[in-house]
């Protein structure tokens, strides 16, 4: 299993030692007591994340180990990445809109920038109309308010575009909670820069059939897989409706209860087989910074494997997490 689906563990702490590549004899190993971050060893930070009371800090994974170190001559339907929850969500964030703090809930603790260069290869986004643009926001009823704001899309796409251009072996998955009118995005993709990676949408298994290989969508640089939640912008803007392609398990405490793995409402059966992608998000319904270090761990692992049942024997393809690395 482990030589041909990656499991993507965030700040997973006791049983990411058997996902480990072997590092330097000296380096300490997930969950030793560390100091500092360069007593850990590769990809692992010294963090009080799960560090059991009494302040000590352990060497904990926020790096995954990157799923092209075993090749990328597999269909993309056999990589697993990790995936951020409401990726642009920043706790401390200012609304854009406002200049004020945000009034909504926040999920990551750093920029899309710095999580693509920690590993990150899925971004959940959610894309509202709000003052004649699109904006990424964290709100309700489908509408975006001042104080529910965080920024202008394009500032994430943009981000997402320079980390393309310099990493031309990278691949990236945008999922879109989308609640833009039609006409609306293509234009701030378009203005972004992004559209030359662009996995079309022709491409796209129709009936669960294997994805191309990673390999060819690096070498023919389409390497900009996006899906929305709206159906209808599939035909009218070739953006891929994302359940025809992917089975995602419910979000939030609905998804977190061990040993079950129930569809989300949107989406078809997990062992539905007309889609070729298993997305698995595995978050709380109240983000907790604290929190995500034990659920992040071997309750992850444990919903990994119930999931992997529920979805026809198919490891997930994106695992979604709220505040995968905690500083
Ligand atoms: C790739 O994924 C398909 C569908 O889940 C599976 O049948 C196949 O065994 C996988 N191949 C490898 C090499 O893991
Ligand atoms: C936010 O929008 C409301 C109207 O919906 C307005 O009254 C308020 O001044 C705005 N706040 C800021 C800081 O722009
Ligand atoms: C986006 O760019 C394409 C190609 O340049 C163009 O055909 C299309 O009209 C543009 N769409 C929008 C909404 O700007
Ligand atoms: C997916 O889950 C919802 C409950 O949220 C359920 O009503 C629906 O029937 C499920 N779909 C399938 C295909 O199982
Ligand atoms: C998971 O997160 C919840 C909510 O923050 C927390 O109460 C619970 O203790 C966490 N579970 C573990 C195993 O740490």
């Amino acid at each position: 299993m482990m030589a041909r689906r990656l499991l993507l563990l965030a700040a997973a702490a006791s049983l990411a030692a058997t996902l480990l590549l072997p590092g330097p004899a000296t380096a300490l190993q997930v969950g030793d007591t560390c100091s500092a971050d360069a007593a850990c060893g590769s990809g692992l930070h010294c963090s009080a994340c799960g560090g059991g009371g009494g302040g000590d800090r352990i060497c904990t994974r926020a790096a995954p180990i990157d799923p092209a170190t075993h090749g990328t001559g597999l269909p993309f339907n056999n990589y697993s990445w990790l995936t951020t929850h409401n990726s642009f969500a920043l706790a401390g964030a200012v609304s854009a809109a406002t200049g004020q703090a945000v009034i909504t809930q926040t999920n990551q603790e750093d920029t899309v920038t710095a999580q693509l260069k920690n590993g990150v290869r899925g971004l959940m986004l959610d894309t509202y109309d709000f003052n004649n643009d699109v904006w990424l926001c964290h709100s309700f009823g489908g509408i975006c308010y001042n104080f529910t704001a965080f920024q202008p899309a394009i500032n994430v796409f943009k981000e997402i575009q320079t980390f393309l251009d310099a990493n031309p072996s990278e691949v990236i998955t945008i999922f879109l909670e989308d609640y833009t009118a039609i006409g609306s995005l293509p234009k701030v993709f378009n203005a972004s820069g992004l559209m030359k990676y662009w996995f079309p949408v022709a491409k796209m298994p129709k009936s669960g059939g294997n994805w191309p290989l990673l390999k060819d969508m690096i070498s023919q640089n389409q390497r900009l897989v996006v899906f929305t939640s709206k159906k209808s912008k599939e035909a009218s803007e070739g953006i891929a409706y994302e359940w025809n392609y992917v089975v995602e398990n419910q979000y939030g405490d609905g998804g977190m209860v061990e040993g079950q793995c129930p569809n989300r409402s949107e989406s078809p059966a997990m062992d539905s087989k007309s889609q070729s992608l298993v997305l698995m998000n595995f978050f709380t319904t109240d983000p907790s910074q604290t929190g995500v270090c034990g659920n992040n761990s071997a309750p992850l692992v444990s919903m990994l494997k119930t999931c992997h049942a529920a979805s026809g024997n198919r490891w997930p393809n994106f695992i979604a997490v709220d505040f995968y690395m905690v500083q």
